[in-house]
């Protein structure tokens, strides 16, 4: 696309970027986006460092074109030890509590704990991401860092947090740097730590998810930081056809960061149960829920996040809550449990009939924008 500054800046033909989806956003789906002139970036927030290097090293086996790596930098996440930052019990004192609910519903639902000979049979080799328990401290995210910075990877995308920390080693790398963002204040704080792209995802978007609706979002954020003098702003967020990209250029956005479109793909890293529950959903079978990570995040409605409802109980803050849910997940997803591990979703699910080639989906993002913005009225 001419003179579009995301194009210019990421050096690919269309702003049209795969969003980092973890454990969906894998190899194979990331290389077919940068082929097809976008660019694909890895969801990779749960991968230690010798599957992250792994995973760049693939992507690179399967396309010269750029491509980028998505991970979380989570500033609220609590330490692992439990330490107490407030009065009141430490997370670590609540986790009984909760991994007994999590027993009980797992027998009320018939789950076992899967052996790990199972795990590596059903995440497979290429793909171990979800049957691993997810170690978010510091040091994991250092790890990860490390691996960014020595493999001088093209895109760096901060899925949560601010990566002004590392920004002078990733900038001397020629890396290009991006952050997303739910609020405008989040935008302004990741415009002056000097990233290069701003994504403004709102709420309609899958995982985790911002209070603010898309369309309030984007513009806003566009004002605060955006505009020929600015930096470019991607829009996120319920995207799920070409008429969604068309919107968001008129809200302001330059380019658009695109999640749940490419869920329901033959190179998706998730298991086909759950590309059927995308088929075989519509608009209102989305919700947001903290039982999965314990922030806010928007998937498929589920029993597991009902049962946190039903029992009103509250979620542990993240990285406790993964600790509790992993093992369910986990069980669910070996067994195939639609209705427990359905995954994240956005609310745009509808639009999706099919499960199709990346390269399919991404063509036809592009034509729908195409027209959507030629049956525009000349005149209102
Ligand atoms: C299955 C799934 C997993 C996600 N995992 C991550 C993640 O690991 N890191 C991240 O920055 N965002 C993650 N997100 C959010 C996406 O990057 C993106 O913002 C969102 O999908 C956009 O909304 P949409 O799904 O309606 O297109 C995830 C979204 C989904 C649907």
């Amino acid at each position: 696309m001419a003179n579009n500054r995301v194009c210019e800046i990421l050096g690919i033909q269309h702003p049209i970027l795969l969003a980092g989806m973890g454990g969906a956003s894998v190899p194979k789906l990331a290389a077919a986006v940068s082929e097809a002139g976008g660019l694909g970036v890895l969801g990779a927030a749960a991968c230690g460092p010798s599957l992250l290097r792994e995973w760049i090293r693939e992507v690179r086996s399967l396309t010269s074109k750029p491509f980028g790596v998505d991970t979380l930098l989570p500033a609220s996440v609590r330490r692992n030890d439990g330490a107490k930052n407030s009065e009141g019990p430490s997370p670590m004192d609540m986790m009984p509590e909760h991994m007994k609910f999590a027993e009980e519903f797992m027998k009320r639902e018939g789950l076992t704990k899967p052996s790990r000979e199972q795990i590596t049979a059903a995440f497979g080799a290429s793909n171990r991401v979800a049957g691993e328990p997810l170690m978010m401290t510091k040091e994991f995210f250092d790890a990860q860092m490390q691996v960014i910075i020595e493999e001088r990877v093209p895109v760096y995308a901060a899925g949560l947090g601010n990566p002004g920390p590392w920004m002078r080693e990733l900038k001397a790398n020629g890396t290009r740097v991006m952050g997303v963002v739910g609020a405008v204040r989040h935008a302004v704080q990741l415009a002056s730590a000097g990233l290069d792209l701003i994504v403004a995802q709102g709420h309609d978007g899958g995982g985790h998810n911002s209070p603010i609706g898309t369309m309030a979002l984007i513009p806003q954020v566009v004002d605060a930081v955006g505009g020929p003098n600015g930096i470019p702003v991607l829009g996120a967020g319920g995207i799920t056809d070409g008429r969604g990209i068309a919107a968001a250029f008129c809200l302001g956005a330059e380019g658009v960061w695109v999640g749940s479109a490419f869920l329901a793909s033959e190179e998706a890293g998730i298991f086909p149960y759950q590309k059927q529950a995308i088929v075989d959903s519509n608009e209102e079978n989305t919700m947001v829920s903290k039982s999965v990570t314990g922030k806010p995040a928007r998937l498929i409605r589920t029993k597991w996040a009902q049962a946190y409802q039903d029992a009103r109980m509250d979620t542990l803050p993240m990285p406790f809550q993964n600790m509790v849910s992993g093992q369910v997940m986990t069980a669910a997803q070996i067994a195939s449990r639609g209705d427990i591990a359905p995954g994240f979703a956005g609310q745009g699910i509808g639009l999706i009939k099919s499960v199709r080639l990346a390269r399919v989906i991404f063509d036809d993002l592009l034509e729908g924008c195409k027209r959507a913005i030629a049956a525009m009225p000349r005149e209102i």
